[in-house]
Parts: C-alpha cells; sequence; structure tokens
C-alpha cells in the first residue's frame, strides 16, 4: 500500500487593505526605518473590510482545488490551522466544508499557532496512511489583526493576515505535485507564557459586560521568542535533513516561517543556507502566523521560484511552542 502524500495543488488568498509602515506612522510612535531595520516588513495585508477567517480559506481553497483539476465535491477531509476562526464554535473547517457546498465530512480546526500548517500536513499524512483514496483540503489562515493591540508598537507592526491552502492525496507515479518527503513536529509547552493570548480563554474567562483587556491581544516577549525562534526552527530544519542524509547543497528553495527578516537571516545562517536559496515574501505580508508557510509556497511556486526536481525545505514556529520542518521535492 502506497501511503506517502503528494500535493496536488496550492492557492493563497490575503484582503485587499493594506497597512504600510507609513500608515504606522500615524497610528504609533514608530518609523520606516526603525521597522525595515528591525523585521524586513514594509506592508501587510489586513482584514479592514470585514473578511473573516474562513473567507480567506475560501479564496484560498478554491485556487488551491483549481490548480489541482479537483472539484470540492471529490474532498474527503478539510482541516484547517487556525487560531483565529470565526466563531469558537462553529469551527472553521465546518463552516469552511459548508461554504464548498459539502456535507459528511470530517471537518477539523488545528491549533499551533504559526505552526499550523505544518501540524495540518502532518495530520493530512496520517489521514492518507488511514484512509488511501482520501482527497484532504487543508487550509491555514490567520486574522491576526482580529487579535493584535493598535496602540502596542512593539507587536503590531509585526503582523498580518492571509490564507494559504493544498490539496493532499496518496502519491502515484502519474501525479504532479510535490511530493511530501517527510514532516517533523514538536513543541513544549514550558515556554508558552513568552507569547500569549490568553483573554476569552476558559483560563481567562470574560463576563458579560467585562471591557476587552490587554491579554485579549498578542502579548510577546520580543527578545525571548527570537532566540527560541531560530534556535527551535534552525534544529528542527537540520535534524530532518540529516534524517534523509542531506545536507544544504540539496535543498533548492528554503521557504522558513515569515515572522521577520532578522529571524530568517539568522536561521539561514546556522543552517549555513546559501542567501539566494531562502524564499521570502514577508516584506509584503509581515507575519500571517498559520499562513504564512502556505502563503509563500504558493507564491513561489506561482513565481516558478519552484522548479519541477526542486527539492523544498520548510520551516515554522509558533506560540506554544510549536515548530516544524517538512521536506518536499516537486
Ligand atoms: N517602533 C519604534 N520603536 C520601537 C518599536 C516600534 N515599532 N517597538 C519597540 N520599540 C522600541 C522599544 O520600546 C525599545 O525602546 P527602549 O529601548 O526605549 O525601551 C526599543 O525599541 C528596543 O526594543 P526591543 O524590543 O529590545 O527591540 P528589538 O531589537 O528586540 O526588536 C522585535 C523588537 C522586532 C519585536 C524583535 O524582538 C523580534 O524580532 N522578536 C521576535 C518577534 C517575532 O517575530 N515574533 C513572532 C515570531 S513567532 C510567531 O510568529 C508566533
Amino acid at each position: 500500500m502506497n501511503t506517502s502524500c503528494i500535493i496536488r495543488g496550492m492557492g493563497h488568498c490575503v484582503p485587499d487593505t493594506k497597512l504600510t509602515n507609513a500608515d504606522f506612522e500615524r497610528m504609533v510612535e514608530t518609523n520606516d526605518e526603525w521597522i525595515v531595520s528591525r523585521t524586513g516588513i514594509r506592508e501587510r495585508h489586513v482584514a479592514l473590510n470585514g473578511e473573516t477567517c474562513v473567507d480567506l480559506c475560501h479564496g484560498a481553497s478554491l485556487k488551491a482545488l483549481k490548480s489541482a483539476g479537483m472539484e470540492a465535491a471529490e474532498l474527503t477531509h478539510v482541516l484547517v490551522a487556525t487560531f483565529s476562526a470565526d466563531a469558537v464554535i462553529p469551527s472553521a473547517a465546518c463552516m469552511l466544508s459548508h461554504r464548498l457546498g459539502l456535507a459528511g465530512r470530517m471537518s477539523l480546526d488545528i491549533s499551533a499557532a504559526c505552526s499550523g500548517f505544518l501540524y495540518a500536513l502532518e495530520t493530512a499524512r496520517a489521514l492518507v496512511a488511514l484512509h488511501p483514496e482520501a482527497k484532504i483540503l487543508v487550509a491555514a489562515c490567520d486574522i491576526v489583526s482580529s487579535r493584535v493591540d493598535y496602540t502596542d508598537r512593539s507587536t503590531c507592526i509585526l503582523f498580518g493576515d492571509g490564507a494559504g491552502a493544498i490539496v493532499v492525496t496518496a502519491d502515484s507515479p502519474e501525479l504532479k505535485g510535490g511530493r511530501v518527503q517527510d514532516v517533523l513536529v514538536a513543541s513544549d509547552g514550558a515556554m508558552g507564557d513568552l507569547l500569549t493570548i490568553k483573554g476569552g480563554g476558559s483560563g481567562t474567562p470574560y463576563k458579560l459586560g467585562d471591557a476587552v483587556r490587554r491579554d485579549f491581544f498578542v502579548e510577546m516577549n520580543g527578545r525571548e521568542v527570537y532566540k527560541h525562534a531560530v534556535r527551535a526552527m534552525s534544529g528542527v530544519c537540520e535534524e530532518l535533513m540529516t534524517r534523509h542524509g542531506y545536507t544544504c547543497a540539496d535543498v533548492d528553495v528554503f521557504i522558513p516561517h515569515q515572522a521577520n527578516l532578522r529571524i530568517v537571516e539568522a536561521v539561514g545562517k546556522r543552517l549555513g543556507m546559501p542567501t539566494e536559496k531562502v524564499f521570502t515574501n514577508l516584506q509584503k505580508y509581515g507575519n500571517t502566523s498559520a499562513a504564512s508557510v502556505p502563503l509563500a509556497l504558493s507564491e513561489a511556486h506561482a513565481e516558478g521560484v519552484i522548479k519541477p526536481g526542486n527539492l523544498v525545505l520548510l520551516g515554522t514556529f509558533g506560540g506554544g511552542f510549536t515548530w516544524g520542518s517538512a521536506l518536499v521535492r516537486f
């Protein structure tokens, strides 16, 4: 039985509205030079027109299905990686299934912050092993702007909204796409307090009439997150490459979590990855959390950066902490 997976189609979707560094200069005490030198980010797409997680997932999913040459009705499972679903109940995956005209499928949200896409891909691999006929939609989306305090200059400049989606099936020699060679995901809750959105959770509940508090938004120890992100993302990428006897010389394109340019550069340096192999689009989108890697993967593929035969290395790091890596041969 062949239970390895192939990515058959990819798509991404972002809101129309952009916030530039100049916009932030009018909102908080900051400037373009500080933001660009510390993060590399120049603009982000933000859901200011009421776009929701499911709206963006839907847009990305339709593109992924089209590029896979598949109809939504063929899908057997719908996975959505997000921390910012439209509602607590129903899940984003249930809403997305319904939006795609599906009923009777397994629909599941996966919460692993910025690593959610690779957690969902690993789940899809397990589902394909159980059900070789499965056709799985993996969408990853965050409306980070819904949980960003736009008066906090140390966090608000970092994030944007977006979605990426892929269609995964069991591999077969006649199929075209990205063959998923391996995925490695991990977590350590001991450092969870360094990056949180606690307010509204059952540990920090709100009562009717309470004012929204600071804990409703992203709270982060930027310096500590930076150190752990660099260490964990480079470590997991190294471990996965070593497992398969690869070095950076074997990798054609490296797509790390688009947190910020300094983290990306530090990870590349630790790995010894040549700069020209590292794909970034964070300059245009900021940190889109769960969407970051699939959005970059989809864009790199659409732009022809990823060519047939290329080995692509993916790396993620997020709140939890969670981290992960994947190897995909196109
Ligand atoms: N504009 C101007 N000044 C600012 C801004 C801003 N937007 N934000 C903070 N500052 C100030 C601070 O107040 C501080 O001033 P002070 O020295 O007078 O107190 C000064 O700049 C330095 O602040 P630091 O936080 O030490 O700045 P640092 O050089 O560490 O850069 C940054 C901050 C960019 C957030 C950095 O720590 C970082 O990249 N951390 C990782 C954050 C991240 O990307 N998290 C997400 C990754 S994980 C995930 O995606 C879930």
